[in-house]
């Protein structure tokens, strides 16, 4: 099919992807072929079948799925190939940088090694930036489901590969586990000198972002997208440029929004917010980051300066450093001029 003019515009568009569980990117193929290799039976009699489970009521619907997947991850070949599947995806896209979430716990909790997962994961990171400069950074995140002692025991396993890690993290089952019960895991990281992420605001209330910013002193908020029930959290969240990494397809699918039309996101850019677009579980919610633009733009009409504006705050919120960002927004610029002359 013939690419149209704003497709073709966002792919040649420079992209950071800030918010992907490197889990979620795991295929059904991909899942099936491993369930074979390691004599893994899934509760789903083929790829079609599984791919049709993808329905989801809620994110602890989402995530009783999404665990079962990656127990298929075994070795760290399945780790590398996991890996390097997504990082074609995000070469086919124009993705330049990307930071990647990744669960210990999932992993260690069945038997398999830190530095296996972690290898794996890195090896294929490092081959594509050779290959292709596709930079990243590594961010490590606690099931916070799970207790605190648990993560931070997770968190002292991570220090042996400290300078694979740039920053933690705070993912799973939101609601009625908020960031104040890991504030001490946060302290520990931060004295060690990593950078700070949090999900906060995708089902839980504002009263999580405030935690998320006051108690584990984050550089971004994944999701917050419900910050817009809190007007003063929004006027803070602008007056410090906090980063929100929004993830539209993915709040479709777990009914975080009713439909993508009814989408906060521009609301919050026309509030000064740093909104930046991203996938989540690619996977599982129907698209990639190209998708994802493709998707939002459609559906609230953004303009080519939205989505420059996009491009250039997925930079600007990024652990790049300051030299890298420059680069990339003077890029960023140079394209946005070209494409329209
Ligand atoms: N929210 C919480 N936990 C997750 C998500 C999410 O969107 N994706 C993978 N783990
Ligand atoms: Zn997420």
């Amino acid at each position: 099919m013939q690419e149209t003019r704003i497709e073709k515009f966002l792919r040649g568009l420079p992209k950071a992807e800030l918010h992907l569980h490197i889990e979620g990117t795991l295929e059904p193929e991909l899942a099936f072929e491993l369930a074979l290799k390691h004599g893994v039976r899934l509760p789903y009699a083929s790829v079609d079948e599984l791919r049709h489970a993808y329905q989801f009521a809620n994110l602890q619907d989402f995530l009783d799925i999404y665990y079962t997947g990656a127990d298929v991850l075994r070795d760290e070949e399945d780790f590398h190939a996991l890996t390097e599947a997504y990082l074609r995806k995000c070469r086919e896209q124009g993705v330049v940088h990307v930071e990647i979430f990744f669960d210990p716990q999932s992993h260690t909790a069945r038997g398999v090694a830190l530095a296996t997962a972690l290898g794996g994961i890195r090896r294929a990171l490092l081959e594509a930036e050779r290959r292709d400069g596709i930079t990243f950074r590594i961010i490590v995140c606690f099931l916070r489901h799970l207790s605190a002692d648990d993560a931070m025991r997770t968190l002292e396993e991570v220090l042996a590969f400290r300078d694979w890690v740039t920053a933690v993290g705070l993912d799973s089952s939101e609601a009625g586990h908020p960031p104040s019960k890991f504030a001490a895991v946060f302290d520990r990281a931060r004295r060690e000198g990593l950078l700070a992420v949090a999900h906060a605001g995708e089902e839980g209330p504002p009263a999580y972002i405030w935690e998320a910013l006051d108690l584990l002193h984050v550089q971004r908020i994944d999701h917050g997208v419900r910050c817009e029930e809190d007007p003063p959290l929004v006027l803070r969240l602008a007056r410090e440029r906090m980063p929100l990494t929004v993830c539209p397809l993915s709040n479709v699918k777990l009914n975080v929004i009713d439909r993508i039309e009814a989408h906060n996101l521009k609301r919050l850019l026309d509030q000064g917010l740093c909104v930046t677009v991203n996938s989540d579980d690619p996977s599982y919610f129907g698209g990639y980051l190209l998708e994802n633009y493709l998707a939002i733009q459609a559906a609230l009409d953004l303009t080519d300066a939205d989505l420059v504006g996009l491009a250039r705050n997925s930079f600007e919120a990024s652990f790049l450093t300051p030299a890298d960002k420059a680069r990339w927004l003077a890029a960023i610029d140079t394209y946005a001029l070209s494409a329209n002359a």
